[in-house]
């Protein structure tokens, strides 16, 4: 009895222990830009949170992929900060799209930095949504986007592993600065090389940056997506299909036996 007693004790303490486990504790890193004060340098946010992942030089460490290659630069390095995706915690931490944690002045000094590292990567882009041709930004989005983000802009799951976010509440640079860099490693490489992103590098003239930019926008703003009754979260056509398919069948179906009457009823 005595023995029986003890095995619940310490069954129910093995129980406890293990609700209570929640991995390797992180030690908490408040960010460079709540220790420094308001007009610390590129170079010394920089050093405070990047480096010990990106390398003191932007060389790269096995943390993270160096920030002097042939796509790094201004556009590749303000996409980053701006959508929120860089810095993060934890090497392993996802990459989604967040609050920035830096103000537009503190972006632009780390891009000045990171720049002077040497990358050989684009420009910071300057798109004109308004120039756009909207019926080529259609083509062409269809054509190169669709397969991953969806037809109606709102993502999807890709067999690589990655999501393909909603194109929904980016501004125009934005969305051309994915287009310059192809952003994102490939799962499970977070030390991916230039080229080797989760989404590709797209090489389209000014014009057809500014159409693609004008339909992603009308995509997001207009109400052709709520057209012809529920628009079932936006999902695409293909979804869409199969969930009337698989509705409207099931319906027939119950109405078949419904007014059917099996053999030997009668
Ligand atoms: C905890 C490690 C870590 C910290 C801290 C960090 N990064 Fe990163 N960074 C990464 C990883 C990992 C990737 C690859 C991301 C992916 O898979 O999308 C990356 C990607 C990038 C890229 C894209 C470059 C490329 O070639 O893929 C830029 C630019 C970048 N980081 C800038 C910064 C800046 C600037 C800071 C500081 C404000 C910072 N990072 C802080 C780990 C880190
Ligand atoms: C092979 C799949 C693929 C294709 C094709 C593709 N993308 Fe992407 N895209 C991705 C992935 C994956 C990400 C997320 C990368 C990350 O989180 O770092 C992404 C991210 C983006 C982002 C950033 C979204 C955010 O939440 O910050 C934009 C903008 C974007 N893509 C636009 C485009 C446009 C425009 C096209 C067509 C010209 C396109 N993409 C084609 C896979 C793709």
């Amino acid at each position: 009895m005595r023995t029986m007693r003890w095995l619940f004790v310490l069954g129910v303490a093995a129980v406890a222990a293990g609700c209570s486990y929640s991995g390797d504790a992180d030690p908490y890193r408040p960010p460079a830009s709540a220790r420094l004060d308001a007009d610390a340098t590129g170079r010394e946010l920089y050093l405070g949170d990047c480096a010990w992942c990106h390398g003191n030089a932007g060389q790269g460490t096995d943390r993270g992929p160096d920030l002097d290659g042939p796509l790094d630069g201004p556009a590749y390095t303000h996409f980053m900060l701006s959508t929120g995706r860089m810095p993060i915690a934890d090497p392993a931490q996802t990459t989604l799209r967040r609050d920035p944690v830096y103000s537009d002045e503190q972006i632009e000094e780390i891009v000045e930095f990171v720049t002077s590292l040497g990358g050989a990567g684009p420009e910071i882009p300057d798109p004109h949504a308004p120039a756009g041709d909207l019926a080529l930004g259609t083509v062409l989005y269809e054509e190169n986007c669709a397969a991953c983000h969806s037809s109606t802009g709102v993502g999807g799951a890709l067999t690589s592993g990655r999501i393909a976010p909603s194109l929904d509440g980016l501004s125009a640079v934005q969305i051309a600065e994915a287009m310059l860099v192809g952003p994102g490693c490939l799962e499970g490489t977070r030390t991916c090389e230039a080229g080797e992103g989760a989404m590709p590098v797209f090489e389209f003239d000014d014009h057809e940056v500014d159409s693609i930019v004008a339909y992603v926008d009308h995509l997001m703003t207009s109400a052709d997506r709520r057209r012809g009754g529920s628009d079932l979260g936006g999902l695409g056509p293909v979804t869409e299909g199969a969930i009337a398919w698989i509705v409207g069948l099931g319906i027939l179906l119950l109405f078949t036996r419904w007014i059917g009457t099996r053999v030997g009823d009668e």
